[in-house]
């Protein structure tokens, strides 16, 4: 059980103090009586709570896929660049959201966005071996040595070793390939290419585990994703 002024601000279209004035407004009901205090206790999972007779659709977690452009950074503040985080609108805001992993400034693509740290710790864990699929257009052509380097494991510059990975080249005017990793080194599929004698033009995030980008999704917009979406991403 939680306070309902609690589980009201939680979901992030008010704040506690306007959900205090709500209730002593006699605007807040819940399961069909209005309330009388913002310190009465409900299960957020079960009460049927309004506002002004609208039915707060109650979510513990939310999972957001947004297509990131160029020039925006996967952080949650900064006091010059853009962050995915400017990126969400106001009606899937609320407290502690974060990027679940990181793209490089000028990589595009898909950025799940979360308040969900289990989630989150869940997929980015290389443990766990969920992949992320990334396009990658590419200076040079891939060898098959290069695909055989993939599938081993690659050391890069440092002599950090990465764990295998996938390689396929595609056909097309430019050099091109598909990328799968289950890590999230810094710049890592950058790193890959340039151990290779090779270097990435243009990177795009397309999938995370067996989620795609919505390709109807307009670059800098977020869309909620489903239950059945989630699923996905975690699907073995
Ligand atoms: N690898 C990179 O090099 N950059 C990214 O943004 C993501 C993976």
């Amino acid at each position: 059980m939680e306070r309902l002024d609690k589980i009201i601000a939680s979901q992030g279209q008010h704040s506690r103090s306007d959900v205090k004035k709500l209730i002593k407004q006699g605007r807040v009901t819940l399961d069909g009586k209005t309330v009388k205090s913002a310190d009465t206790k409900a299960d957020p999972q079960k009460a049927v709570i309004a506002i002004d007779g609208r039915v707060l659709n109650y979510k513990k977690h939310i999972y957001i896929m947004l297509n990131k452009p160029k020039g925006v950074i996967s952080a949650t503040e900064d006091p010059t660049q853009p962050t995915v985080i400017d990126l969400v609108p106001k009606e899937m805001r609320r407290e502690g959201l974060f990027p679940a992993g990181r793209l490089d400034g000028d990589t595009t693509g898909f950025v799940l966005i979360t308040d969900d740290g289990d989630f989150a710790h869940r997929i980015l864990s290389p443990k766990n071996h969920i992949m992320k699929t990334y396009i990658a257009t590419l200076q040079r052509e891939l060898t098959a040595e290069d695909v055989a380097a993939f599938g081993e494991g690659i050391e890069l510059r440092d002599g950090t070793l990465c764990l295998e990975a996938e390689v396929v080249p595609l056909a097309g005017t430019v050099p091109m390939a598909q990328v799968k990793i289950c890590e999230g080194k810094y710049h890592q599929v950058k790193r890959m290419f340039a151990a290779l004698g090779n270097k990435v033009l243009e990177l795009r995030r397309i999938k995370m585990g067996e989620l795609c980008l919505d390709e109807s999704l307009e670059e800098g917009h977020c869309r909620e994703i489903t239950e059945w979406e989630l699923a996905l991403i975690e699907k073995r």
